[in-house]
């Protein structure tokens, strides 16, 4: 396995002249591991489709350079490159059936016609498309356009498999079991593949590795489980999952992987990485709604007040007011007797090991 199959090196684009620049892309560096799958997240605007079009040609880069394969591509023509792209919007030709429309890369390539039918009736086999060849495509429900549009890039047996946003024309149900569809086709044909998409929850669920883009920049590369985890800084933070904030100053060293945090006047022994950070640093901790434990109020501890309390089945949600700030907590399985209410006091503590600790940043 390559580990550096796929490389984006200080990859810059800058749209617009004159006055009228505008960086969209600043100086994006990643690697993409032979079959792995690579997401790039991120809100509306950050780069993501630009990235993905300069991965596939259909940008030139303003500088920096792509490899696939050890191959500089930087300034190969686009259908040169061993790259296929399957869009949000499917692009597939109305007149053709579905058999056409996924042979269609392989005619141009002038294939013969023997290796086209199998070709094409091994893919529609793979994901899923077998009995519907001879149907055009708008006699398809869309999670089955997708998956033609998906089959007319794997038949190309491309190195690189790039997808910009292809569910987000589903709706919420399929897209979920679509999501899951392209992840085990994903790994059984063991295609290196780069996805683009603002929605947290189907990258987390989806990639090896997440790549979480702002204004153009990477601000973390990590998988799923780290990012949430240990979230770079305080964008990641709130833009992976949800976060409470807690301002506060490093305290005395107590130990070589513990220190002691001041926050909102209480003490707090927490586990950070050795050295990071110095005596006196003002920081953010970083707390998960799931870290947080309540309990009924209890003597000389650290109390808030219950402001709301929702239930959701499987979880209660609470906003608990702990000197001015408010923090969310969730608590799965709720039992009975330890359920709050609005206008309760409560004692709150976190869970240790899974506070995370970013120096000090204003919020956004
Ligand atoms: N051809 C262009 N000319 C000028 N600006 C452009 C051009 N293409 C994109 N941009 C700008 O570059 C920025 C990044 O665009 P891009 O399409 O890469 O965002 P994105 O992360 O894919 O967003 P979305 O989630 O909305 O698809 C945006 O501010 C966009 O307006
Ligand atoms: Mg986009």
């Amino acid at each position: 396995m390559r580990p550096d199959y796929l490389v984006l090196r200080s990859l810059v684009k800058v749209f617009g002249t004159g006055e009228n620049t505008f960086t969209a892309v600043d100086n994006v560096n990643v690697e993409v591991q032979e079959g792995e799958l690579v997401t790039l997240l991120g809100p509306s605007g950050c780069g993501k489709t630009t990235t993905l079009r300069m991965i596939s040609g259909f940008e030139i880069p303003t500088s920096g350079e792509i490899f696939i394969d050890g191959e500089d591509v930087s300034t190969t023509p686009p259908n040169q490159r061993p790259t296929t792209m399957v869009f949000q919007n499917y692009a597939l030709f109305p007149h053709l059936t579905v058999f056409e429309n996924i042979a269609y890369g392989l005619k141009i390539r002038r294939d013969s016609k023997e290796n086209i039918r199998k070709t094409a009736e091994k893919i529609m086999l793979l994901v899923g498309l077998e009995g519907l060849a001879e149907r055009s495509p708008a006699q398809l429900s869309g999670g089955q356009q997708q998956r033609v549009s998906l089959a007319r890039s794997l038949v190309m047996e491309p190195k690189v498999l790039l997808l910009d946003e292809p569910l987000s024309n589903l709706d919420a149900k399929l897209r979920v079991s679509t999501r899951l569809e392209i992840r085990k086709l994903q790994q059984r044909v063991g295609i290196t593949s780069v996805y683009v998409t603002h929605d947290q929850e189907e990258a987390m669920t989806l990639s090896d590795r997440v790549v979480i883009m702002h204004q153009g920049k990477i601000m973390q590369i990590g998988t799923p489980q780290a990012i949430y985890a240990k979230p770079a800084n305080r964008f990641v933070a709130d833009f992976i999952g949800k976060a409470n904030f807690l301002e506060g100053r490093i305290g005395s060293l107590a130990s070589r992987n513990e220190i002691v945090l001041d926050i909102m006047g209480q003490k707090f022994q927490v586990l950070v990485q050795p050295d990071s950070f110095s005596e006196g640093a003002r920081v953010l901790l970083v707390v998960r709604p799931e870290s947080v434990n309540l309990e009924p109020k209890k003597p000389d501890t650290l109390t808030g007040t219950v402001q709301e309390a929702v239930y959701l089945g499987s979880q209660m949600v609470y906003e608990v007011d702990v000197a001015k700030n408010i923090i969310t907590v969730e608590v799965a399985n709720p039992q009975e007797h330890l359920v709050f209410k609005a206008g309760e006091e409560v004692t709150i503590s976190f869970q240790g090991k899974s506070l995370h600790i970013l120096p000090y940043e204003e919020a956004h």
